[in-house]
């Protein structure tokens, strides 16, 4: 053998002998104080504690480096810690730090509004409003669709999830954790199926299906809601948490015109899908649509606290004043993010670079199912991309446990991702779109191994 083999021979030994991550001391000193002191609730999905982040990556407070495929859940489009948002924060603190919007002004609020208000999809008058997180922005968006109809009725979505307050825990989807034991939930809410082709509801086949699904608003109308009692209809373009479900392209348009039929609000809840995520800075350009609301929270502001109601004038100002808003509402620290954000995006052109990055992960995740059964359904639009597992191709039988067992074996190798979906089956991963082609595609072939030994165990 020569000397070249031998040496390659040896890499490959130790590749294989590899550590697999674990929490180190500090990590390990931290989590007992953490067990004390801070209730189970708030879940963690890996043992570490964050030291410092860039770009992609995450190093933890004992060296640990992990390639960040989780984005702090779609926060962090624009990278970690990029340097135009961290300098702009230091200036506004320089200046700073809370006056309160409602108490005295600040210019980074209005000019966010402005650029919004530009930016989001909809030829009409609109103006923009500033809450601290997406749940806020959803109760907010209700609250005005309300208030601009004077009906009361709210219908979501199966699988849909907008959060964790207690009418948006009414408006999600999944029972356990999110909402079990918690009732009773807000009233007049409904739920309508969503469009799932991969678990049709109707057992039809897209395109021959005639968007059965679409029609569902409609009849629903007959047997659970009147429309006129029907405030708003709120619906995520490509449903997150509920595991990346894609509608066809024509569905958001037939619900938007069976509300516009009633004068029913639409509300669409770009919290996950926004700001570049879906290789459109919003999805609903993809579907055709614009919203008469939208909710906008996640990457929008770097990682500091921020989210947005975005929709036509008339809606955004049918409440009085002092009904809307809130003390930390649209902090200027969220603000200027947010404009360094939207600046970003532009510059770097991160619109491009979700469907650049997002079409290699694509590839990746198809050769992925051609070697692994155990992938029954591979989903992607730009960079939010997600792998369906499943026991069985012809049963679609939901593989939890494994999905669980994914992420668990991802972290100890170096890589953050994320499971979804209403059955707990989908690895849904949501990469900084400024990540390194190496990085990238590290992170890809840690999925595959992991995958390959997930596969092995789970399936005959
Ligand atoms: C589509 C969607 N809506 C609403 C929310 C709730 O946002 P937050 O956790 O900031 O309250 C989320 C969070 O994951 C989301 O993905």
């Amino acid at each position: 053998m020569s000397k070249l083999a031998t040496a390659e021979a040896l890499n490959l030994e130790m590749e294989e002998k590899k550590e697999l991550l674990s929490p180190g001391p500090k990590s390990k000193a931290l989590q007992e104080k953490r067990e004390k002191y801070v209730p189970v609730g708030p879940y963690n999905i890996t043992p570490f504690f964050a030291e410092s982040a860039k770009g992609a990556i995450v190093k933890d407070v004992d060296g640990n480096e992990l390639i960040d495929f989780a984005g702090g859940i779609g926060v962090m489009n624009v990278g970690h810690s990029p340097e135009k948002v961290v300098e702009a924060l230091k200036n506004q603190l320089d200046r700073f730090i809370h006056t309160c919007y409602h108490v005295v002004q600040f210019d980074s609020y209005v000019e966010l509004a402005e650029k919004l208000v530009h930016l989001t999809p909809g030829d009409f008058d609109k103006k923009a409003m500033f809450l601290n997180s997406g749940a806020e922005a959803i109760e907010n968006a209700v609250k005005i669709a309300r208030k601009y109809t004077g009906r009361s009725a709210v219908i979501s979505f199966t699988g849909g999830y907008h959060g964790r307050t207690n009418m948006t825990m009414a408006l999600t989807s999944k029972v356990k954790p999110y909402k079990h034991g918690f009732g009773p939930f807000a009233s007049e809410t409904y739920k309508v199926p969503y469009a799932n082709c991969y678990r049709c509801p109707y057992n039809a086949a897209y395109p021959d299906c005639g968007l059965e699904c679409a029609d569902a608003l409609e009849n629903f109308f007959a047997t659970e809601v009147a429309p006129d009692s029907v405030a708003a209809v709120i619906a995520e373009p490509i449903q997150g948490e509920g595991g990346f479900v894609i509608p066809p392209r024509e569905y958001f348009k037939a619900i938007k015109a069976t509300c516009e039929k009633h004068g029913i609000v639409f509300i669409a809840d770009e919290i996950q899908t926004g700001f570049a995520r879906t290789g459109h800075l919003f999805a609903m350009e993809y579907f055709g649509v614009e919203p008469d609301l939208m909710a906008l929270s996640k990457s929008i502001a770097a990682g500091i606290p921020l989210s947005a109601v975005v929709g036509k004038s008339e809606m955004m100002d049918a409440s009085g004043a002092g009904q809307l808003g809130g003390t930390f509402a649209g902090s200027p620290l969220g603000c200027v993010a947010g404009l360094k954000v939207l600046e970003l995006i532009e510059e770097e052109g991160l619109v491009e670079q979700s469907n650049k990055v997002g079409e290699k992960i694509r590839k990746r995740f198809l050769e992925m199912k051609a070697k692994y059964p155990i992938i029954g359904d591979v989903r992607t639009m730009g960079s939010m991309c997600a792998l369906e597992l499943v026991l069985d191709r012809t049963t679609k039988e939901p593989a939890a446990a494994a999905t669980k067992g994914f992420v668990d074996k991802t972290w100890q190798n170096g890589l953050i991702t994320l499971s979804a979906g209403l059955l707990g089956n989908v690895i849904r991963i949501l990469p900084p779109l400024v990540i390194g082609d190496e990085e990238l595609e590290k992170g890809l072939d840690i999925m595959d191994q992991v995958m390959g030994e997930i596969n092995a165990e789970y399936i005959n």
